[in-house]
């Protein structure tokens, strides 16, 4: 029988890579499938959940169901996401949204001149979306991710104080067939009750079991800390 225990809740994602414009016909970007976002956003929806999904240029199909927006750069992104948190009750940022952005893209198309050999880009920091939505007031139970290749543990916790997040999932990258683009993934949940920093690792699978695994969790969270 359908699971319907995501009824009632409001949640919005982001997913996929965001593309940071270097003039009208190239930008910088990253390996981000959106698999992950697009699989939890599945799930949420399957589960009874209204979602949005905020997502950069990815190739995935939209889930039946879900209302989904399509960005380019990490400042549209963070326009986006802002337009719609109001009436959220839990955010899932699952972008890889790029660090930097160009600090001025070109209007023309940038032509290779025959005297230069090396081109400088000067990259100003983006927004943390993630991290801006959750120091506003009234901000819904915020989910990050955290991919590392080592310190997992630390970087997790790190993002969880810092970014002021409800729970993190964090996957290690670096592990062989997991992680970017691929079907499979392994992530450990990190969270804090009573100040107290807790984990627990949710074993190896694809991403539509993943992204179940994790709403399971988020959900007993949500509860513990939105009592009806
Ligand atoms: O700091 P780091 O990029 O490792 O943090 C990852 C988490 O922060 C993810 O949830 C990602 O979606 C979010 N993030 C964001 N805006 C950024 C950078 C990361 O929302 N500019």
């Amino acid at each position: 029988p359908p699971l319907a225990d995501l009824a009632g809740l409001r949640i919005v994602l982001t997913a996929g890579p965001t593309r940071e414009a270097v003039d009208p016909v190239r930008y910088l970007s990253n390996h981000s499938s959106g698999k992950m976002g697009f699989s939890l956003a599945l799930a949420a929806r399957r589960r009874g959940a209204d979602v949005t999904l905020i997502t950069g240029p990815v190739a995935l199909p939209t889930p039946e169901g879900v209302h989904r927006q399509d960005v380019e750069s990490a400042v549209d992104m963070l326009h986006a996401a802002e337009q719609c948190i109001d009436h959220a009750d839990i955010f899932i940022g699952c972008a890889a949204v790029a660090d930097f952005r160009l600090e001025h893209p070109e209007e023309h198309k940038l032509k290779k001149r025959p005297d230069e050999d090396t081109l400088t880009l000067t990259l100003v920091k983006n927004p943390d979306i993630i991290a801006t939505l959750a120091h506003r007031a009234n901000a819904p139970f915020m989910v990050g991710f955290a991919a590392e290749t080592r310190n997992v543990t630390h970087y997790a916790e790190d993002k969880l104080i810092r970014k002021r997040l409800d729970l993190v999932v964090a996957n290690d990258v670096s592990r062989e067939g997991l992680g970017f683009g691929s079907d499979d993934n392994a992530v450990t949940l990190h969270w804090q009750e009573s100040g107290r920093h807790c984990h627990q690792a949710l074993p190896t699978a694809d991403k539509l079991t993943l992204a179940h695994g994790i709403l399971d969790h988020l959900l007993v969270r949500f509860h513990a800390t939105h009592p009806a």
